[in-house]
């Protein structure tokens, strides 16, 4: 691994939406490009960290120096983020499926003249963070989620923090155009309080959690 603040370290990152089958051909998925987490993950390889980054589908090249586990579906992204412990720090960025469909059908569903849809009944998905966050002895020493909010940004992103069990929250202002853009306004919400960050490019935004993150787990610190 190059030198630097995170070297020795592993750091889990998740990046991506989800797809969730209904049957061979169709799923259900979101807008998330994937951009923010790959640029998190490069962002940390480039400190020197040992970094695993799990995608779900995305159109963007692997990152350099990054060890990248493509999935489909959050059942499948919990499974590789499990298979990637131990890692000193997780991030997860994936803009993961709340929902998947309950039976996936083994064959492409038809349509048949003069009947009414099928009824598509849904499950409730695993959430990778909350898990991830969960105390125990495989939890990472830092658990970082990204909360999406159109309103009352700082208030929810409080709160998730709390429910969810993990660190740090990056809120993300999505009343404008970030999803799937190039800017990101966030701010960092954590034990001591929240910072403000102005709006930056998502890599600029990457560059700056990454070294939020080094000055956390200062080097030699065991892991
Ligand atoms: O409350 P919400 O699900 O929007 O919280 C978003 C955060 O939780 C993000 O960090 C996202 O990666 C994570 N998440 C997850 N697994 C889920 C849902 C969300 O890891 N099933």
């Amino acid at each position: 691994a190059p030198p630097g603040p995170l070297a020795g370290r592993h750091l889990l990152v998740t990046a991506g939406p989800t797809h969730e089958p209904i049957d061979p051909v169709r799923y259900i998925a979101n807008r998330s490009s994937g951009r923010q987490g790959y640029a998190i993950a490069a962002a940390l390889a480039a400190l020197g960290a040992r970094v695993t980054l799990v995608s779900g589908p995305v159109g963007l090249p692997d990152p350099p120096g990054v060890a990248v586990r493509r999935v489909e579906t959050a059942r499948e992204m919990l499974a590789a983020c499990e298979v990637a412990l131990p890692a000193d720090a997780a991030v997860c960025a994936a803009a993961v499926a709340d929902w998947r469909v309950a039976r996936e059908a083994g064959h492409k569903l038809k349509k048949v003249p003069g009947q009414p849809p099928p009824p598509l009944p849904l499950a409730l998905n695993p959430d990778i963070l909350a898990t991830l966050a969960a105390p125990g002895p495989r939890r990472p020493r830092l658990v970082v989620g990204f909360a999406a909010e159109t309103e009352h940004v700082v208030e929810h992103a409080r709160e998730k923090r709390a429910r969810k069990g993990c660190d740090w929250i990056v809120a993300n202002d999505v009343s404008g155009d970030v999803m799937g853009g190039e800017e990101n306004t966030v701010h960092l919400v954590t034990e001591a309080g929240v910072e403000d960050w102005p709006r930056l490019h998502k890599s600029a935004v990457a560059e700056r959690l990454a070294s939020r993150i080094a000055a956390a787990m200062p080097p030699g610190m065991a892991g």
